[in-house]
């Protein structure tokens, strides 16, 4: 069971799932960017659990044994469709998955079924439990589209109990590439300026064309040289080398994600290391695997 420290303001209902919904979202949310999220996961919402399960040995492969258990309460802060809930749910006790965009339905739908996962359409700006709560807590791919991302973490890591731990993944700065990365990046951020202002229907099939466009002549490159047989060490050069074993759905949603977002903010490890040790966490363990950067610590 979790328990909350607020009432709800309302409750809707989606799947078998009851979300409660509480209204005052803070002040560090960036509410345009939260509506297109709530727009792409509109579109994109139907993960098929062995995609889920690859993807999800990316994310928590720094993720101990000891960190888990079924004991143990944790919370996805940023859920989106709750894809992460569903592949972490088996290891804790339960899951407090929040969002506050519209995703929380999509959420609903594809976490049918699943009781030990309850639903919060919330802001980290205004969480509603009380401090030194969860065993753990993840947020993968969020922060860095919230204004002040450190006051964010600082928010989430206030949830956590001392000892326990804080997996979290922010868009790197392309700290650990080259110049051919760099100039692809920043041609790709201009578009994504523009792409991002889109309306939603028109954002969203200019972003299916990037994907064909712009992601898959990369995945395909890569792809044809795992089957010449070059080695992974050489094929990871390639850019978007990550997606080679990635299906078309996934890259037109992260497509989506990268080009249609309005707010996003990049950081180095170092940077990134920082903000933990800020956050109040110590023991900090990097993945040297992709995504960049994703990285665990423990409350002091
Ligand atoms: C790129 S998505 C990642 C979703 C999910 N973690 C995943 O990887 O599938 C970012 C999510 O952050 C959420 N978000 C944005 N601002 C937020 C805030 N202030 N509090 C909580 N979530 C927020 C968005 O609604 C969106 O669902």
């Amino acid at each position: 069971m979790i328990r909350e420290q607020q009432q709800p303001a309302s409750i809707i209902k989606s799947g078998t799932h009851t979300i409660k919904c509480y209204d005052e979202l803070g002040e560090n949310i960036d509410l345009t960017t939260v509506h297109s999220f709530g727009e792409e996961w509109k579109a994109f919402h139907q993960f098929e659990d062995e995609e889920i399960r690859k993807i999800g040995d990316t994310y928590f492969d720094i993720v101990s044994k000891d960190m888990v258990g079924a004991d143990k309460i944790a919370a996805d802060f940023g859920c989106g469709t709750g894809r992460w809930s569903k592949y972490f749910h088996t290891k804790v006790g339960s899951v407090a998955a929040i969002d506050p965009s519209e995703a929380v339905l999509a959420a609903g739908e594809l976490l049918s079924g699943i009781e030990n996962i309850h639903l919060y359409k919330a802001s980290i700006d205004n969480l509603p439990f009380s401090d030194n709560y969860f065993d753990f807590g993840f947020s993968l791919g969020v922060l860095h589209h919230i204004p002040d991302t450190q006051k964010a973490m600082n928010a989430c890591v206030q949830k956590i109990k001392p000892g326990g731990h804080f997996l979290v993944y922010l868009y790197y700065n392309l700290d650990n590439r080259g110049l051919l990365y760099k100039t692809l990046f920043s041609f790709s951020n201009l578009i994504r300026r523009v792409v991002s202002r889109m309306p939603d229907t028109l954002k969203r099939i200019t972003c299916n064309i990037m994907a064909v466009i712009f992601y898959m002549p990369f995945v395909l490159f890569s792809r044809v040289l795992k089957v010449l047989g070059v080695s992974k060490k050489m094929r990871s050069r390639v850019p978007l080398h990550s997606y080679e074993n990635t299906s078309f759905y996934i890259i037109r949603n992260d497509a989506l994600d990268r080009f249609g977002t309005p707010l996003e903010q990049r950081f180095s490890r170092h940077q990134i290391q920082q903000m933990m040790e800020i956050a109040g966490l110590n023991n900090i363990i990097f993945s040297e695997q992709a995504p960049y950067w994703h990285a665990v610590g423990q409350k002091k």
